[in-house]
């Protein structure tokens, strides 16, 4: 089983997804996936709708993204429902990513307490819900980046030691 990392971003926003503006969080995310060597495989801006992320996520899980970033929809506005529709398909969350990217997030600005980011274990993927703002999505992903590589493989149940 290869254990290259392969990424699919959604870009979650209503106005991205109708056109009303251009997506920069997801080509923001495509390069720093890029610079770190993962392979995007798969892309998708969708709107703030619960089943909608939720089938985005388990396509792109099935045709085998090892790790799924979103980016929107964590904050506290009536349509941001990321967290729920990840919630809602998980097998298990992992606290500590959306932890560090709060504590971490915090010393850049203090708005970052409004994010309800996390990551968690969906199928085989290791899904992370990043803030919207691209600069807000890009920090966090390097926040958390060096734990990617070992949970990705945990998550597709690749021997890995510790
Ligand atoms: N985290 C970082 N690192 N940098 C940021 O600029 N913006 C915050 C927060 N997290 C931000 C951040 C703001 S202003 C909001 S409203 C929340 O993320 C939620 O954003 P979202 O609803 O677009 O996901």
């Amino acid at each position: 089983m290869s254990s290259a990392i392969t990424v699919g971003i959604i870009t979650v926003s209503d106005r991205a997804s109708a056109g009303e503006y251009e997506d920069h969080g997801g080509p923001a995310l495509r390069d720093a996936c890029g610079v770190r060597g993962w392979a995007v495989d798969a892309e998708a801006i969708i709107p703030d709708d619960l089943e909608q992320i939720q089938r985005t996520v388990r396509a792109f899980s099935s045709q085998g993204c090892g790790l799924i970033l979103t980016t929107g929809g964590t904050g506290i506005a009536d349509r941001d429902v990321t967290p729920e529709a990840v919630r809602g398909i998980m097998r298990l969350e992992i606290p500590g990513f959306g932890e560090s990217m709060r504590m971490q997030s915090l010393a850049i600005t203090p708005n970052a307490i409004l994010s309800r980011s996390l990551a968690a274990i969906v199928d085989t993927s290791l899904v992370i819900a990043l803030p919207g703002k691209p600069s807000g999505a890009v920090e966090c992903l390097g926040f958390v980046a060096d734990a990617i590589p070992h949970t990705v493989k945990l998550a597709k149940g690749v021997p890995t030691s510790c």
